[in-house]
């Protein structure tokens, strides 16, 4: 019932209309982030910050020899810090910690993800939670225990007054004016696939490529490990200048700083050269042909050049040849396993065909020329014209395929938020909120029916 709801509110002329007037330019994005009747925290970028890696940084209390507490902490308490700079400060025994569950699209570190709404709400937009409706953005197949306890934390420990849950799918396609298309998000912690029909996300044709912007980095920085690159993050040393131009670079020994902060920060430098040199080709790309192709020259933040030649391709190729994983020194393809077989992911057109041959033969068509691609890791120049290029080789004969995607790229990185905050005001969409009246009624069992 309540599903049919969001398709009839979504699907009205008058919503059309106002999707397709909606349609949002980066100065609406900036003016109305952060001030709205409702708030829209979209779980991948909680803080609002633009993170891409949602993390909190934590100073667990140890005990010493005596049982004593230890900086004033209770052994079960753990301090957060959380922002930009609170995870980015070098501090002695901080992990860094991902509220994320490695295993499942749900959550697993509940003080991470109190600590992010925490903060998203009263730090980065200033309020009390207690004020504002909150519509949150939630991978497509969260599980049902995180989305239960999501809820909670929001109704009972936040006091939220109403809430309403979205697929990043379905906000995905809103933010393209679009109620039926194929979802292809290529994010942080992988690259998913879904077809929403109707303003509604078909279970069925959720599929996940380990393949994100995180597997890339871990491939580049062993690539460039191979290649003997020494990888210095920032905090590790010092810069001096004896005369002009010259430089001298001493070591800043930090004995107490964590694996998992310096991991943190060493990743950060290698999304960084990722961002900047990597391209996919506009063919299968090969080893040998590639070989000598497109050296660049990258500046590490030490000073020392860096030349990266066909490792630029070899990277972001994975997407769409998994298997070239095994031909990557020192990873074990093991890690990104992501099939119930044990293989890794199909290649990405793939999936997009699978997602479509999964919908009904009459909606295909209009899925075909409604692949819409989003997410930071599509800001990867040539992504499109591949995706779209192999799809149409592979497809079924005489289909036409169209991949669509923003033309600027801060709304294709932001698109969950941008179709969060075109639905959340809709004059329609108001009986949608699940209110804490409803809530203290029913249980969590009301967000499932409203919010499927
Ligand atoms: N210019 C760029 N070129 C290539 N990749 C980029 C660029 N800008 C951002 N990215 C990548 O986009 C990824 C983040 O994308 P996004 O914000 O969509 O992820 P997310 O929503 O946090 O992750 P997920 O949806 O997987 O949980 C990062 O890995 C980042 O390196
Ligand atoms: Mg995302």
């Amino acid at each position: 019932m309540d599903t049919a709801l969001l398709t009839a509110v979504t699907s009205s002329a008058r919503v059309q209309a106002a999707l397709l007037q909606r349609r949002i330019d980066t100065a609406y994005l900036r003016d109305t982030r952060d001030v709205f009747e409702w708030h829209m925290l979209d779980a991948d970028c909680l803080p609002l910050g633009g993170w891409d890696r949602a993390s909190v940084g934590v100073v667990q209390a140890t005990h010493d020899a005596n049982g004593m507490e230890i900086d004033g902490l209770t052994a079960s308490k753990r301090k957060l810090y959380v922002g930009q700079l609170g995870v980015n400060y070098k501090r002695d025994h901080m992990e860094v910690v991902s509220p994320w569950s490695t295993s499942d699209d749900g959550y697993a570190d509940w003080d991470a993800v109190e600590g992010l709404c925490d903060h998203a709400i009263r730090e980065r937009l200033r309020s009390d939670p207690k004020d504002f409706a909150i519509m949150m953005a939630e991978a497509n197949a969260t599980p049902k225990p995180s989305r239960d306890r999501l809820v909670e934390l929001l109704f009972e420990k936040l006091r939220v007054p109403a809430i309403f849950l979205a697929k990043n799918a379905v906000l995905s396609a809103f933010a393209t004016a679009r109620q039926t298309a194929i979802i292809v998000d290529a994010g942080y912690r992988s690259t998913t696939v879904a077809a929403v029909h109707d303003g509604y996300a078909l279970t069925k044709t959720f599929a996940k490529s380990p393949f994100g912007g995180q597997a890339l980095n871990t491939l580049m920085q062993k690539a460039l490990e191979v290649k003997g690159v020494v990888l210095r993050p920032r905090y590790t040393f010092k810069r001096r200048e004896l005369s002009p131009g010259e430089w001298k670079v001493e070591e800043v020994p930090s004995p107490l700083v964590t694996p998992s902060f310096k991991a943190y920060q060493v990743e950060a430098l290698v999304s960084d050269i990722r961002e900047a040199l990597c391209k996919v080709n506009d063919v299968m790309f090969d080893e040998v042909a590639n070989a000598n192709l497109l050296t660049t020259s990258y500046e590490l933040p030490d000073g020392t050049e860096i030349i990266v030649g066909s490792d630029r391709l070899k990277v972001p190729e994975v997407l769409f040849q998994p298997r070239l994983l095994s031909t990557f020194t020192l990873i074990n393809p093991d890690t990104f396993t992501a099939r119930p077989d044990g293989s890794v992911a199909a290649p990405l057109p793939e999936m997009v065909m699978e997602a479509i041959t999964k919908c009904d033969v009459d909606v295909r068509k209009d899925m075909y020329q409604g692949v819409v691609l989003t997410g930071g890791l599509s800001l990867t120049g040539g992504l499109r014209d591949r995706l779209e290029k192999e799809l149409t080789e592979q497809g079924p004969s005489g289909a036409r395929f169209k991949v669509t995607m923003a033309a600027n790229p801060t709304e294709r990185r932001f698109s969950t938020w941008l179709g969060g905050s075109i639905l959340a005001s809709l004059g329609s969409f108001q009986q949608m909120w699940v209110s804490r009246k409803e809530y203290d009624e029913h249980g969590t069992v009301i967000v499932h029916r409203k919010a499927p």
